[in-house]
């Protein structure tokens, strides 16, 4: 696939117009991948049926094992769902909320995931679950590992939608430094294989206003988790 490297520390990710989205890949790691733009033709499909997905299982705000509040306000679709309380983080075939099944996985969502994974190199991606983040300025993720999932053998596939984003590319400990890259609208990370444990995280999102989306940013990540 085509790639290239990615800017160096000391260049300035917000110089480039940011409402100028670049086609192509760049490669982040032996394993990882952002491909820009690469879920805009899924969009216009995706957005109703995530808006239905997100009817039936709203966003909501959860507390971490360690007390602390987080600033992405969360949902998932799939077989199974992610959520995170007092008691610790999980996968669950039941929305805590509703004690409903948490809403079915939309075609265009899983097609989308499936193709990004195999462009990047891993073929035979069958996410069983979403999850929905949605950050509002401000809001932030701090750098962490995706751990929950009963193997590691399959990627994570990320899209990107909203407001950008500066995301955290770590190693595999906390303390290892970390790329900055700038994430836009219909932009997928994809990062598996030997980058699958590395730590990620996303800066303060900055107040804006997306033309599609609003005066917010959400992010699908897509896993195999059971
Ligand atoms: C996550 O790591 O769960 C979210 C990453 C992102 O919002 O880009
Ligand atoms: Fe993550």
């Amino acid at each position: 696939m085509r790639s290239k490297p990615i800017p160096g520390p000391t260049a300035d990710l917000f110089a480039e117009d940011s409402s100028q989205q670049s086609a192509g890949s760049e490669q982040m790691g032996e394993q990882s991948y952002v491909l820009r733009g690469y879920a805009l033709p899924w969009v216009e499909r995706l957005l109703p049926e995530l808006r239905h997905v997100l009817a039936q299982s709203p966003f909501r705000k959860m507390v971490t094992p360690g007390g602390f509040t987080m600033s992405a306000a969360l949902s998932s679709c799939g077989e199974l769902g992610w959520s995170t309380d007092r008691t610790g983080y999980r996968y669950t075939p039941l929305d805590p909320d509703s004690q409903q099944p948490w809403p079915v996985l939309p075609d265009s969502m899983r097609q989308l995931a499936v193709a990004a994974a195999a462009e990047a190199g891993f073929a035979l991606f069958e996410p069983d679950t979403c999850l929905i983040n949605r950050y509002v300025p401000g809001a932030k993720m701090s750098l962490h590992q995706d751990k929950n999932e009963r193997d590691y053998a399959a990627p994570v596939v990320s899209v990107s939608l909203g407001l950008p984003a500066v995301f955290l590319f770590g190693g595999h400990l906390r303390t290892d430094k970390t790329q900055k890259v700038l994430l836009l609208h219909g932009d997928v990370v994809v990062w598996g294989g030997v980058d699958r444990l590395r730590f990620h995280g996303v800066l303060p999102i900055k107040e804006g206003v997306h033309p599609q989306i609003g005066p917010q940013r959400i992010n699908l990540t897509f896993r195999m988790a059971g």
